[in-house]
């Protein structure tokens, strides 16, 4: 990466923790548009999970992952291992404050401390010009921005558009532990934050007004239960009571044991 640097190539990151899919491809189209170098690394980043959650059963294929990061112009894919991210003696943690601690924050207290963690290493690593986040993970991608500002990474954080399944879904490597009834019931996520865009574009102004009727109708599933849906500036990611100006509407909701998030925009 050095000599990369040295002649002056410019470098674009995907960071990734595997499965890969047709969301991570996207991500890594528009890094091979936008610079001379794609890095993708693929990490399942323990940091990140808390005692109980899904580490041991993340979804893993590195074979499969390495032929469709080629298969999209991946110059160098990275495969660090927990010797090399987390030695001996590791304790130094990089921990999101105000932006961490809502939304996916309340229910999983060390994950953005995780995520912010590994990536401060990645970016380290790799040092990129740009580096691409998907928006479905819409408070990482804000959490992300902020670190970038606050450390002064002069790195480029560039969004990527959710991508979803012909029914909505939004892509996930969680959706593998879907079984078919939760695959159903998991199409009630884009559904509400549809639902709640046309309430909007209707008139309705109410967020509390709103974010009952896509309660309502992702209880009417089976097997769901609503971690949490929030209306919020795009930015700060605090609350909004009305929508009278560019909101996010987020949602976590676990589907069976799978845990689910979605995010649309509302209003324009
Ligand atoms: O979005 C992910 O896959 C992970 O949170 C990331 C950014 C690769 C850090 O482990």
């Amino acid at each position: 990466m050095h000599q990369l640097r040295c002649e002056a190539r410019t470098i674009a990151f995907v960071p990734t923790m595997g499965y890969l899919h047709e969301g991570h491809l996207s991500l890594m189209r528009l890094g091979r548009e936008q610079a001379d170098i794609l890095v993708v690394s693929i990490y399942v980043n323990p940091a990140q999970f808390a005692p109980g959650e899904d580490f041991e059963a993340y979804p893993r294929d590195m074979q499969r992952d390495l032929d469709l990061a080629t298969s999209v112009g991946t110059d160098i894919v990275f495969t660090p291992d927990d010797d090399m991210m987390y030695a001996e003696g590791f304790q130094t943690y990089v921990h999101p404050e105000r932006l961490g601690k809502g939304l996916c924050g309340i229910s999983r207290p060390i994950f953005f401390r995780g995520v912010a963690t590994v990536v401060t290493k990645l970016f380290n690593i790799v040092r990129p010009d740009i580096a691409i986040f998907g928006e479905k993970d819409y408070q990482q991608l804000v959490i992300i921005r902020r670190l970038v500002a606050d450390f002064n990474f002069g790195i480029e954080i560039v969004a990527g558009p959710t991508v979803r399944e012909a029914d909505g879904l939004a892509m996930s490597s969680r959706n593998a532990y879907l079984h078919d009834d939760q695959r159903r019931a998991a199409l009630s996520l884009s559904q509400a934050l549809q639902q709640s865009q046309a309430l909007v574009n209707s008139g309705e102004r109410d967020a509390g007004k709103i974010i009952a009727a896509a309660t309502r109708h992702i209880t009417s599933f089976d097997q769901t239960t609503v971690d949490y849906i929030v209306i919020v500036d795009p930015e700060t990611l605090e609350d909004l009571t009305l929508v009278d100006r560019p909101a996010r509407m987020a949602l976590a909701v676990k589907v069976g044991s799978t845990r689910l998030i979605d995010n649309m925009v509302l209003g324009n």
